[in-house]
């Protein structure tokens, strides 16, 4: 079964093309376009100006990913150049330099992300992905984006015995080529860490999701852009915090850790953003009036180093909290924090330290942030399932979908 997925909720747009055989799974494509330096000089996402750049760039990520495909996977008779334009009318196949095409027609089900995200950016998505729908006559998978993060997990198990060729797709994409996709133990207890939100998600089996925790107010991702912002970092601020975190001491300031002991497992992140705005601004009656001090690097560093700190102390305290409760099997993390080293490395030692017969995973390297690799796989089990296969008249961008 080949699915081409789109992802275009936030400030990614991405393709990818990917073939699950019964043993195998091969990433054919997965093509990530970033907008980041565009939104970086607004300290955050633009709404309209992501919906711009999809728009620009969805019809030339969508041919590089066919051209990746077509790497592996070219057809067996390589078209002349006269009879290639007509092939290409004929039976949908995009014919690029060197001859290498793929046939668009081995395409068995197109997937989108359908929501949750900003919805001028998710229209484009899902109207890119309708009209391929139309045009190849193959059923359209709504996927939740949320869900991407989680099953963004199951690419995983890299075979070894299969001779593969580490490809490099984009800059900061790189995804080897034969997998396997991962058989979980149930219960699993995933965190999901994003820009937008901040989930404990309780899974009893596959597509079956139970919320007993998230923000109550900002994301941690969203917290992490914040105080970037306040130290004059470019966004996205996560990974400049990590970085910069690395040279400070953790424990210079005693930022507040929010909701840490309350009994349930939501999260709060908007206090902790608070505090460490007072301590760069001093004390002001008005945030808009706060001028930050101009501390050096080493000041900086130990900001970051203690917030960071002080989120990660809260996440791992009501998720290893939550895992034993649960008595889960297995804890796994998803969403663009996820990608946070010092996130993962605390973590792992608590698991391993508390609950060692709970196992712990992450996604591999690059399937922490937004990518349309996690959607296929995502559509592929709503596929198994028999879930949310639809006709492309059915299906709809949410920007509010709620995980379920
Ligand atoms: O999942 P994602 O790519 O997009 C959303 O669905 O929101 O997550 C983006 C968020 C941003 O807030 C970014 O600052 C944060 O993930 N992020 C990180 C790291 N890499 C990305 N936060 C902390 N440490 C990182 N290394
Ligand atoms: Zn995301």
């Amino acid at each position: 079964m080949i699915i081409l997925a789109i992802e275009t909720s936030c400030d990614e747009t991405a393709v990818a093309i990917v073939e699950f055989k019964k043993n195998k799974t091969k990433v054919l494509a997965n093509i990530i376009s970033s907008q980041v330096k565009a939104h970086s000089k607004y300290g955050g996402v633009v709404p309209a100006l992501a919906a711009r750049m999809h728009l620009k760039n969805m019809v030339p990520v969508l041919r590089r990913a066919f051209k990746q495909a077509g790497k592996h996977t070219p057809s067996a008779s390589q078209p002349t150049p006269l009879k290639r334009g007509i092939r290409c009318i004929a039976s949908q196949s995009v014919s690029l330099k060197r001859g290498i095409h793929f046939d668009k027609n081995k395409i068995d089900y197109v997937a989108v992300t359908k929501g949750p995200g900003l919805i001028p950016a998710l229209v484009i998505g899902v109207s890119a992905a309708k009209a391929l729908a139309y045009s190849l006559n193959k059923p359209l998978v709504g996927v939740n984006h949320l869900e991407g993060h989680i099953y963004a997990n199951w690419l995983t198990e890299f075979e070894k015995s299969i001779k593969s060729k580490v490809y490099k797709v984009s800059k900061d994409c790189k995804v080897e080529n034969d997998f396997k996709l991962w058989k979980p133990e149930f219960p699993i207890l995933c965190l999901t860490v994003s820009g937008g939100h901040t989930q404990l998600v309780l899974m009893k089996k596959d597509l079956n999701y139970k919320i007993i925790g998230e923000t109550v107010d900002d994301a941690a991702g969203e917290a992490f852009d914040k105080v970037a912002k306040l130290l004059k970092f470019s966004y996205p601020g996560g990974p400049l915090i990590e970085k910069m975190a690395k040279k400070g001491d953790r424990n210079k300031f005693k930022f507040t850790r929010p909701m840490i002991n309350s009994k349930d497992y939501n999260f709060s992140f908007s206090g902790l953003k608070t505090a460490v705005l007072y301590e760069v601004c001093g004390f002001c009656d008005r945030k808009d009036e706060a001028v930050p001090r101009l501390y050096g690097n080493q000041y900086k560093a130990d900001i970051s180093a203690s917030f960071q700190q002080a989120v990660i102390d809260v996440l791992i305290s009501k998720t290893v909290r939550a895992a034993k409760k649960h008595k889960v099997k297995n804890v796994i993390l998803g969403g663009g924090v996820s990608a946070n080293k010092e996130l993962q490395k605390q973590l792992k030692e608590v698991i391993n330290k508390e609950i060692p017969n709970t196992k712990y995973q992450i996604p591999i390297s690059n399937l922490s942030t937004d990518n349309a690799l996690m959607i296929a796989i995502a559509a592929y089990y709503n596929i198994i399932n028999n879930k949310n296969i639809k006709s492309w008249k059915n299906v709809k961008a949410d920007a509010n979908l709620k995980l379920r």
